[in-house]
């Protein structure tokens, strides 16, 4: 049973989450809050920024690196894309947003936040992922909690056209998979867990780095993956280089 303390750290984690983006936002100068998007005229229920803790360790998960490109399905307003691009050394950031409401704050996001951000190739679409062909460059995907039901299947379908178009490296890091068992049925293995973080990886990437995930909430679980927790993994470039 949790203790009384755990129930506590629980209850105040919403409230820590959004004085955290509160923060990242004025960093960047940038507008990505829920009630930023409940201000715009645009379906502000779909929508609801990651928390900076969770895109950190999505950024450990994924590792970009030079000659990756990261896509983040249902981007929003912007700040799941800043946040990997803020300090990868990646070629390029993508973000997929079918809202045309969050797609214009994103791209005014943009705008401010472009200056502070490292990579130096950041792309904002107005797409319906479901029916939208992943760029045959895209070898790292973000998804929080974009899309629910069927439609997700079409998503993963996307994605495997795309790797069959393209055969390469690809790796998928899934906030809250409900879903993940249409990507192992794909064909991906999920290589790590850190909270509610899957980390999948296509059969054709190189073996994960370490063997074991250190998870603050839960202590150590060993799923031959990558550590999610650091604050950044190692630079790719220091490993295999992308796949051709
Ligand atoms: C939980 S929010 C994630 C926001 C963003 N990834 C972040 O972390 O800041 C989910 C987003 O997915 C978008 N979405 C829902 N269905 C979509 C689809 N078929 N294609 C693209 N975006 C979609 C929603 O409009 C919403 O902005």
């Amino acid at each position: 049973m949790a203790s009384f303390a755990d129930r506590g750290a629980a209850a105040l984690r919403p409230l820590r989450e959004r004085i955290a983006g509160r923060r990242f936002d004025r960093a960047l100068g940038v507008r990505t809050s829920a009630r930023d998007a409940a201000a715009l005229a645009c379906d502000a229920d779909r929508y609801e920024p990651a928390a900076p803790d969770r895109l950190r360790r999505a950024a450990a998960a994924l590792r970009p690196g030079p000659g990756d490109t990261v896509l983040d399905i249902g981007s929003g307003l912007g700040r799941a894309v800043f946040a990997l691009a803020r300090r990868g050394r990646m070629s390029a950031a993508i973000g997929f947003e079918k809202d045309p409401g969050l797609h214009v704050g994103a791209l005014a996001n943009l705008s401010a936040a472009r200056p502070r951000l490292r990579c130096p190739d950041i792309r904002l679409f107005c797409a319906d992922a479901a029916r939208t062909p992943v760029p045959a460059e895209v070898t790292a995907v973000y998804l929080y909690n974009p899309i629910e039901g069927p439609e997700m299947e079409e998503v993963f379908a996307r994605i495997r056209e795309s790797l069959d178009r393209r055969p390469r490296e690809m790796r998928i890091a899934y906030e809250y998979p409900v879903h993940g068992f249409g990507l192992v049925r794909l064909g991906f293995r999920r290589t790590a867990v850190a909270e509610a973080l899957h980390l999948y990886t296509w059969p054709g990437a190189p073996a994960a780095a370490s063997s074991s995930v250190s998870d603050p909430s839960t202590g150590p679980r060993s799923v031959g993956g990558p550590e999610l927790n650091g604050e950044w993994g190692p630079d790719r470039a220091a490993g295999p280089g992308p796949v051709p």
